[in-house]
């Protein structure tokens, strides 16, 4: 049997559902240059076996067209992400305030890179519940995603 083609998909799965959401600003959104904004990353709450490790928050000018993913831009922040659940909000999320890059004018990409660790007891629950196969893992894989919205600085 080949076992790595027949994991792939559930892999993929586990690792999709680690991904965060921009919750603000959201799309499109007119920003002042130099002003200080707040980036809202929420967690889905499902993810009990991922450890959050980082996020990087940047700006990356479009001229004139964006290309998210490319370079990243200037780093508005770079650090620990602890997402908590707060008051009235029923998903874990945490707000970041950063300085929109002054001078910066037109269309922006603000992109969050997200890097966590994702546990073997998540992926060893895919795997057995599928495929009833038992599949030795050492430890956590590190997983990367990114998320991104197109701002308008004025
Ligand atoms: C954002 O603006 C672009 C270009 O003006 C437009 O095509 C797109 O539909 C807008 N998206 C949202 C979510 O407003
Ligand atoms: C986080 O930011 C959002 C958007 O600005 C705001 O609605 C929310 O109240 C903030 N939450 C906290 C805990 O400051």
């Amino acid at each position: 049997m080949k076992l790595s083609f027949a994991l792939a998909p559930l892999f993929a799965a586990a690792a999709f559902a680690q991904n965060v959401l921009i919750t603000a600003p959201h799309q499109n959104q007119t920003v002042g240059e130099g002003s200080s904004i707040t980036v809202s990353i929420e967690r889905p709450d499902f993810q009990s076996s991922s450890e959050e490790v980082a996020v990087v928050i940047a700006l990356q000018p479009c001229r004139p067209k964006c290309f998210p993913g490319e370079g990243l831009g200037k780093v508005l922040y770079n650090g620990p992400y602890n997402p908590e659940v707060h008051s009235g909000n029923t998903q874990p999320y945490q707000n970041f305030t950063v300085q929109v890059t002054p001078g910066l004018m037109g269309y922006a990409v603000l992109s969050v890179t997200h890097m966590a660790l994702i546990g073997v007891s998540l992926l060893w629950r895919w795997w057995f519940f599928a495929l009833k196969l038992s599949v030795l893992q050492a430890g956590p894989i590190a997983w990367t995603e990114q998320q991104n919205v197109t701002l308008y600085v004025l």
